[in-house]
């Protein structure tokens, strides 16, 4: 069968069956109520007409009947007009009078029981309906007939009872258009909470599971669907929020262990063992405060309000990798713009971004070289280094959680990089990666630049 995936389509065309059947409907009833008006005066009209005729109905003093029709009678039952005709039955079934040609009476006599009644006769190529009245004249019973040839009708009446269907049929046209117009509007017009709904529901995620759905201005029929919704959502929260609060948790409870474990290895006697311990604590020190900062960007939201300039992050951050660069024989420049660029952001969070790019170069780039931090003024910030560079298979890869290219590498989680996309992500920034001639990585952090005045 055939389906409709929307709401209104469904509406709309069960609406337009419901109108189509019920224009057949009325225009019936409308017909036959019309006729049945015309009819009712059409009898009336006839009674009335036997009633005139038999006032001019006199007996004489032997009990011989009479009709003396004045003339305008005369002329509306006479042959040339042709339209009504009367009789006058007695109770013997005896034509008395009539205007007919043939002198008969327009309905059998049998039918001669009822004070008044309506018939209809076929006369020859005609058909004759009218009234059959009874009234007392002297001592006598007569039935009064009087008829009317329906092929001469009132041509007026005729006419509106034949074009009633053409005529109805036209009207509900428009009425139907007109209808699935309104239809289509109040439909949209119900259905626009629902719309506004679903895009709130596209906003939902991992990282934004506080989104709850309007219920206030729902369709009560589909305010169950929101409401369960809602509940589901709250539980996926509390899952969520459990997960979160656990890796924080644990991160948190290692911090202790770890550092009275580097208090232990100062005061061990063997100082080159306790120094070797020392960097494994490190290692490990690194792992946690790289999973520390993973929980806690799960739940971080970017204040819109909050402007941070872009090009004094970056020196800090220069600053700060500084020693650890001159320590391994590499040098730090700062490059670009000297001038402030303003962004929406967290500095604390932009520095942290900053800060895993930078170890990187570090990490990756040979003794003797430069790695290099340029500020753009169209709000991006770029670290560029002299190592191997970032294959294109690679490129995918780096981001995701706990990849590295070499797992032996001391002190490298894999987290550097995803911690940094997502840092992006949550600041509406691009990150991109290129490798450099002759060798060397560039990362790039693109932001909105805000024009500040
Ligand atoms: N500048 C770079 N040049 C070459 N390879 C890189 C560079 N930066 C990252 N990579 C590769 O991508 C991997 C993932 O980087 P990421 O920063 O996520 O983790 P990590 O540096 O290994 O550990 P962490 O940053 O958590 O200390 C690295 O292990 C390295 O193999
Ligand atoms: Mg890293």
């Amino acid at each position: 069968m055939f389906r409709f995936k929307s709401i209104i389509s469904r509406i709309v065309i069960l609406h337009v069956f419901a109108v189509a059947i019920t224009s057949v409907f009325m225009s019936l009833a409308l017909s036959w109520l019309l006729s049945y008006a015309t009819n009712n005066i059409h009898n009336e009209a006839m009674q009335e007409q036997a009633i005139t005729v038999g006032e001019h109905l006199t007996a004489d003093s032997d009990g011989q009947l009479r009709l003396d029709l004045p003339r305008d009678l005369l002329g509306l039952y006479s042959q040339a007009y042709g339209r009504y005709s009367y009789a006058v039955v007695d109770q013997g079934g005896r034509v008395l009078f009539s205007s007919l040609k043939n002198q008969a009476a327009l309905f059998p006599s049998d039918t001669r029981t009822h004070n008044v009644e309506f018939l209809e006769q076929r006369l020859g190529d005609a058909t004759v309906s009218g009234a059959s009245v009874k009234k007392t004249v002297g001592n006598e019973a007569v039935w009064i007939q009087t008829g009317e040839d329906l092929t001469n009708r009132d041509v007026l009446i005729d006419d509106i009872v034949a074009d009633f269907y053409r005529n109805v049929g036209w009207i509900t046209l428009p009425i139907l258009l007109v209808l699935l117009i309104a239809d289509i509007a109040i439909f949209r017009r119900a259905l626009r909470p629902l719309r506004q709904a679903s895009e709130i529901a596209s906003d939902i995620g991992p990282t934004r599971t506080d989104v709850r759905l309007p219920t206030r201005e729902i369709p009560r029929e589909v305010q169950p669907l929101v409401s369960a919704m809602n509940l589901a959502l709250d539980r996926l929260e509390e899952g969520f929020r459990i997960q979160r609060d656990f890796t924080a948790d644990a991160a948190h409870e290692l911090r202790t262990p770890l550092s009275i474990l580097r208090t232990r290895l100062d005061l061990l006697e063997d100082r080159k063992i306790g120094q070797a311990l020392q960097k494994d604590v490190e290692g490990m020190a690194h792992i946690i405060s790289q999973l520390l900062d993973i929980a806690e960007l799960d739940s971080f939201v970017v204040n819109p309000l909050e402007k941070t300039d872009l090009r004094s992050v970056t020196v800090e951050i220069a600053e700060f990798v500084a020693p650890l660069a001159l320590a391994q024989g590499k040098n730090v420049a700062l490059l670009g713009t000297t001038e402030p660029v303003w962004v929406t952001g967290n500095s604390e969070m932009l520095g942290r971004a900053i800060r895993n790019l930078s170890e990187n170069a570090i990490n990756h780039t040979a003794p003797g070289t430069t790695i290099e931090f340029v500020v753009d003024k169209n709000g991006s910030v770029s670290v560029l280094d002299h190592g191997p560079g970032v294959t294109e298979e690679e490129r995918n890869l780096i981001f995701q959680r706990f990849w590295r290219r070499d797992r032996n590498m001391p002190g490298s989680t894999g987290l550097g990089l995803s911690i940094v996309q997502r840092i992006a992500e949550l600041h509406s920034a691009a990150i991109t990666v290129e490798n450099r001639k002759p060798t060397g990585a560039c990362f790039s952090l693109r932001f909105t630049p805000l024009a500040l005045t």
